[in-house]
């Protein structure tokens, strides 16, 4: 289905969020999807890219990508102008576990561009805010000019039923906050391990210690659940191109638990 861009938001100087309505207002009416899942995005003459949704699910006049500049398609992205079209498919995937951890603590940990598809999940948890306990988010950046949702984070920092803290890799003149990995935040929160879920997505470096110290602090490996945004092209389990060990990531993912990843990638932390 053709979609609009109707807004540019520059997030970060590789990042840009883009705000996006169906051209055939009935399609919109009916285009549903949840937080953690994904469309393919053909941007003409470039081709296709999966990028996850960013925006809030119960919007539906429109919605969000966040696209980081990395290759051809996403460097045709970050070119186009208000006003201009481009080709969407999905929604694909599935979705964080977000009905099962009602009634348990929250805790998100994410970096740099990894908060995209958080974001939706954050806004579904705040606008259902009763349902669930504790909620705290860790997030971090290489620098203070890299922090994506800036206005967001900002206002998640004044509400009195969340708790965010975050970390910048180097600071500058006007950093006041922590600097340092996203897990030297570990010290500074409180939580209680058993009855927490920890959803998670950033660079596979960072997933890795944020895993290694969650197991630590006595989650189970089913309660700690990441995004895997392992390259795909079809996104509905045709072309094989996402398939490990017989598994198709674009449709039995992207959201994995880790006891689940263990499994698939043979993984050891
Ligand atoms: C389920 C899913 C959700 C995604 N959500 C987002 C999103 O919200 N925002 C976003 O910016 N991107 C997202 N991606 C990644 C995005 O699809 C790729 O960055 C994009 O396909 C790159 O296409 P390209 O033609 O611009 O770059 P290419 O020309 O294909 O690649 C350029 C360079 O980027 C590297 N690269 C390609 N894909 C990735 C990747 N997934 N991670 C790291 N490096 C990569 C390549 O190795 C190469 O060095 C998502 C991917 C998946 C599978
Ligand atoms: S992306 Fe084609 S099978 Fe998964």
């Amino acid at each position: 289905m053709i979609a609009i861009v109707q807004e540019i938001i520059d997030e970060t100087p590789d990042t840009k969020t883009f705000r996006l309505a169906f051209e055939d207002k009935e399609y919109a009416k009916s285009f549903e999807w949840e937080p953690g899942q994904f469309v393919e995005v053909t941007v003409f003459g470039a081709g296709e890219a999966p990028i996850g949704f960013a925006s809030d699910p119960n919007e539906r006049s429109f919605f969000e990508l966040t696209v980081v500049e990395r290759g051809k398609v996403t460097r045709a992205m970050h070119a186009l102008k208000k006003g201009e079209k481009v080709g969407i498919r999905g929604p694909f995937g599935n979705c964080w576990p977000l009905e099962d951890m009602k009634g348990k603590d929250v805790l998100i940990v994410s970096g740099g561009c990894g908060l995209a598809p958080l974001r939706p999940a954050i806004l579904q948890i705040l606008a259902n805010r009763k349902e669930y306990g504790n909620f705290l988010l860790l997030y971090g950046a290489r620098t203070p000019a890299d922090r994506n949702y800036k206005y967001d984070l900002d206002a998640w920092a004044k509400r009195d039923d969340m708790q965010v803290l975050e970390t910048v890799d180097v600071g500058d003149e006007n950093w006041k906050g922590n600097v340092g990995v996203v897990t030297t935040l570990f010290d500074k929160m409180k939580v209680d391990g058993e009855n927490t879920v920890a959803l998670t997505c950033g660079p596979p470096i960072m997933i890795k210690f944020v895993t290694l110290e969650l197991l630590k602090m006595g989650f189970s490996e089913d309660r700690i659940v990441t995004s895997q945004e392992r390259y795909m092209k079809c996104g509905v389990g045709k072309c094989g191109h996402c398939c490990i060990n017989h598994v198709y990531l674009c449709t039995e993912g992207p959201v994995f638990t880790y006891a689940q990843m263990k499994e698939l990638f043979e993984l050891k932390l």
